[in-house]
């Protein structure tokens, strides 16, 4: 079986972009592949956080990773920071990388937009710790979202460079990203992408909104005046968002969904389009609130943490002796 990892932030409530780029596939590639799923809380603090909202959020996120349907008899799911080895083999990893690739990486420029000085250099080293994650796992597939895209492409090339530089120790891993719903966009702002930490609440939806916000939400996403429902992601990125939000949650393609409602304007359109999302994250949040403060949660990331430390500490001692680090016992005579 092959091997898949991947992670997300828990830096706030999951949105419906997270759920439809990423986590929503992580159910299907679980039946056949070895996965593991990461709640990277080391990549979060690379932000500001808050300790007590960040406690929370991680809890909160792997709660949504069970209730989506990860099931954990079938793939590891674990915090990355009861993993010790994603930093040991991050810091090795930095220790290869470039400062220029790294300053190429968009997230860090649009991140780092307003000036560097008051700046986490750790927003700047992210990403040989994201390679980190992956590398130790030997890790084949890594299902992500479109705006991952060029961190997965910086994680072949340190792979590579190691493997070349020191001794063939990693898998080089493949991305992985869905071709409906890879990047959905702001509700607000249709050509930026959705995103968590949008200061506009109106811009996207939680995963864990009531069915009420939800419903407004799409309402009031922005679209055009023409009233013709059509999938125009240059020309009509609002309604082409909402085709793509509706499609991934039905299943029905953009073309079906465009003959439906031929003629129709925009007013069942979006009142459709808000059904079609509560029906999909209705019984999740039900699961979740079931989840959050058990028990269970508990034994779950703590058998999960003791598998992953036992995979990821095997790949660890192996690069570290390719790299000269630490000693070689002497042998009595
Ligand atoms: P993060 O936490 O920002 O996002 C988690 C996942 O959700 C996807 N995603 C989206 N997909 C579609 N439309 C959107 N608007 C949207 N917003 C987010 C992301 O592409 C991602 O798959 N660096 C990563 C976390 C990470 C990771 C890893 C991922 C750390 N180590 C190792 C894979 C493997 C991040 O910040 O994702």
């Amino acid at each position: 079986m092959s091997v898949i990892f991947s992670g997300i932030q828990p830096s706030g409530t999951l949105t419906l972009g997270n759920y439809l780029g990423a986590l929503k596939h992580f159910v299907d590639l679980q039946e056949d592949h070895h996965c593991y799923f990461c709640i990277v809380d080391e990549h979060a603090i690379t932000m500001p956080q808050d300790r007590l909202k960040l406690r929370d959020n991680i809890r909160s996120l792997a709660a949504l990773y069970l209730a989506v349907g990860i099931d954990p008899r079938k793939s590891t799911l674990f915090i990355q920071s009861e993993v010790p080895a994603h930093t040991q083999l991050g810091w090795m990893l930095q220790s290869i990388s470039y400062i220029g690739e790294l300053e190429r990486m968009t997230q860090f420029k649009d991140k780092s937009q307003g000036g560097r000085d008051g700046v986490s250099s750790g927003l700047l080293t992210y990403p040989p710790l994201m390679a980190a994650d992956i590398l130790l796992y030997q890790t084949e597939t890594v299902p992500v979202g479109e705006d991952q895209k060029q961190h997965l492409e910086l994680t072949r090339t340190l792979a590579e460079r190691f493997n070349n530089k020191y001794n063939n120790i990693f898998t080089v891993p493949e991305v992985s990203i869905p071709t409906t719903g890879a990047r959905i966009m702001s509700l607000q702002k249709p050509d930026k992408k959705m995103s968590k930490s949008d200061a506009n609440t109106k811009a996207f939806i939680s995963m864990l909104d009531a069915p009420d916000t939800i419903r407004k939400k799409i309402r009031s996403a922005v679209t055009d005046s023409e009233g013709i429902v059509e999938f125009d992601p240059d020309n009509k990125p609002g309604i082409s968002n909402l085709l793509t939000i509706y499609s991934v949650c039905t299943g029905r393609s953009p073309e079906e969904l465009t003959n439906a409602y031929h003629g129709q304007g925009y007013g069942d359109f979006k009142a459709d389009v808000g059904e079609a999302v509560v029906e999909v994250l209705s019984p999740i949040q039900e699961k979740y609130h079931e989840l959050l403060h058990s028990e269970e949660l508990d034994l779950i990331l703590d058998e999960g943490a003791g598998k992953a430390n036992v995979s990821a500490e095997k790949t660890l001692k192996k690069a570290k002796k390719a790299m000269g680090l630490g000693r070689v016992h002497q042998k009595r005579k």
